[in-house]
């Protein structure tokens, strides 16, 4: 034990290249005291002699020895560094205790261990102020990979600052440093290996569910854990649930296993491979289909086909779509199909780590933020009509399509599975999170809801309307922020969104991304008049208004020679 209150400074080896952590060791002067084994006892339980043991620190100034030429006395470690510093209390308590003391001054040796990596890596930079401000204060782990975010001035440092993060932390095996901030279009960021194994096959636990996934192929953020889990919380067993830009699953997955029914979109195809592992391995294939569609096609074909093909035997339409002797079973232009259970999965090393909850990290103690907890599945709302959410104990109930005319020509009148949960027809809600673009994909809507009357020839007021919730970001969190993107979302609706008439529309604040760039979900009910207008975006509406006015001559820019 020594004098805690005074962090020694770590010796400085500024523009070191390799890492030599002998260097790093240094002694420290302590005290130590004589006193009779007998007297023993009553020291250990006096708090003023409490050994606490610390990472790092080594040699005889810090154990308890009998000393060497009379095997009735101990030497014990003091508090202090100096005889002059052993504060009078410690030394009146030695005296009451042992009767007689003999201070000594001892050594003891900080090593490797007892620095923090933010010293290490302050004493390897040069010293200069811009240096030394552009030391890294945390990290983020997923799976077993940390990733760094470092600033320019750190680049020449950055092989080193890999290595003092690998060695220092027990769990991490692999050292990235994200390149830039231009992400492409599947959002998955450019990365270089500063230390460690070349591989980013990770799994990852997230309420409760696990995740695994190559890392550089396909988009994770362990901080949206909350997103993921406030999105989920608003969804109630037995909703269908659509995620237009899903991912590797973090909505789809936790929100199957709480009982929803669960229609899972992503454009990149690694997504949709590493998100049917995920419903596999979390076993919730039976509630749940993958698509691989680009986000525009899906949402102008999935509330038709949910309809259509409602969630009833989920076992058999596997089976199904596996008989090469059907064609196109499951199968509507514009969609890719349903999850079958004979397409191959990738390869999962079944060594592959598995790191438990959130994990954004600080460098000094390297403390890992325990935070998940997945809700417990509420029991559903027995007064809905139109979409009644069941639980039900009894398997091989005969299903049918509520509607006489789908039920006549669908091809699954079949026996129930072992439902938890009857599913609902209409879809509930709409995820999207793509918060650059998503945006962008609202007038996608207009007429998506058209098929329904038009061809399965339901009744427009019977069709409920979904929540959508759409990500996006904004520069602020003034109150202009949440105008600005009621204003966004509204050009592309072609439809003025309005709290003031829509009680179920709201702006969640997500997380702020970088300076100046906030992270938002707008969720608002859509319009009728949205899904119910005639088919075509509105951007496509303008461009055919302007067609026509070109083709009459009323456009003033096109002028005859
Ligand atoms: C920000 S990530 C969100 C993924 C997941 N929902 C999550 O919360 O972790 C956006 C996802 O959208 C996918 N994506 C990008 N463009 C798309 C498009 N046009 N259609 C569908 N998905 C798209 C990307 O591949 C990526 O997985």
């Amino acid at each position: 034990m020594f004098n805690t209150s005074i962090r020694p400074a770590i010796p400085k080896f500024p523009g070191m290249t390799t890492l030599d952590k002998e260097a790093f060791n240094i002694q420290i002067p302590v005290v130590r005291a004589k006193v009779p084994t007998s007297a023993m006892r009553q020291i250990n339980r006096n708090p003023l002699f409490k050994m606490t043991k610390q990472s790092g620190v080594t040699g005889k100034g810090l154990a308890v020895v009998t000393d060497e030429k009379d095997s009735d006395m101990r030497w014990i470690p003091l508090p202090a560094h100096t005889k002059a510093d052993l504060p009078q209390e410690t030394l009146d308590a030695l005296l009451e205790l042992a009767g007689f003391v003999e201070v000594e001054d001892s050594s003891v040796t900080l090593g490797w261990n007892y620095w923090t990596v933010q010293e290490i890596i302050s004493a390897i930079l040069p010293e200069d102020a811009d240096m030394q401000d552009g030391i890294p204060s945390s990290f983020t782990m997923t799976g077993h990979v940390a990733h760094l975010n470092l600033k320019k001035s750190m680049l020449p440092y950055r092989f080193l600052i890999g290595q003092i993060l690998l060695d220092k932390a027990q769990t991490i095996e692999t050292v990235v440093n994200k390149l830039d901030t231009i992400e492409d279009q599947f959002r998955v960021f450019k990365m270089e290996l500063l230390a460690g194994k070349d591989d980013y096959l990770v799994s990852q636990i997230e309420q409760e569910c696990k995740f695994t996934f190559d890392f550089s192929q396909v988009y994770w953020n362990s901080r949206l854990t909350n997103e993921h889990r406030r999105l989920v919380n608003l969804f109630n067993p037995g909703d269908l649930v659509v995620d237009v830009m899903a991912g590797v699953g973090p909505f789809v997955v936790p929100a199957a296993k709480k009982g929803c029914y669960v229609l899972g979109n992503d454009l990149n195809p690694h997504s949709y491979k590493y998100m049917r592992l995920n419903t596999e391995q979390n076993k919730v294939v039976d509630n749940v289909r993958l698509f691989n569609d680009d986000g525009r096609n899906f949402i102008q074909t999935i509330a038709f086909e949910a309809y259509m093909f409602p969630f009833l035997e989920p076992s058999l339409e596997r089976q199904l779509l596996c008989r090469p002797d059907i064609p196109n079973i499951g199968k509507i232009p514009g969609s890719m199909g349903f999850q079958s259970s004979n397409e191959t999965h990738p390869p999962v090393d079944s060594a592959s780590r598995q790191t438990e909850h959130h994990s954004s990290h600080t460098f000094p103690d390297l403390a890992i933020l325990h935070s998940d907890s997945r809700s417990a599945v509420s029991p559903s709302d027995p007064t809905s009509t139109t979409t009644t959410t069941t639980t039900t104990t009894t398997p091989n109930t005969t299903v049918q399509h509520p509607n006489p005319d789908v039920a006549g020509r669908s091809r699954r009148r079949v026996k129930a599975p072992k439902p938890i949960y009857e599913p609902t027809l209409f879809i509930k809600h709409f995820v999207m999170n793509l918060p650059d673009s998503a945006l962008e994909f609202l007038d996608a809507y207009r007429g998506c809801y058209r098929p329904l009357v038009d061809d399965a020839g339901l009744s427009e007021h019977k069709i409920e309307m979904p929540m959508i919730h759409v990500h996006c970001f904004a520069p602020s969190i003034a109150e202009g922020a949440h105008k600005e993107i009621f204003q966004r979302a509204s050009e592309r609706l072609g439809y003025t969104i309005d709290p003031a008439n829509d009680p179920t529309v709201y702006i969640e604040q997500v997380r702020l991304v970088a300076p100046k760039k906030w992270m938002y979900c707008l969720g608002f009910t859509l319009p009728r008049e949205v899904a119910f207008a005639c088919k075509g975006s509105v951007g496509t509406q303008k461009e055919e208004e302007k067609k026509e006015a070109v083709e009459k001559g009323e456009n003033d820019s096109t002028q005859d020679l």
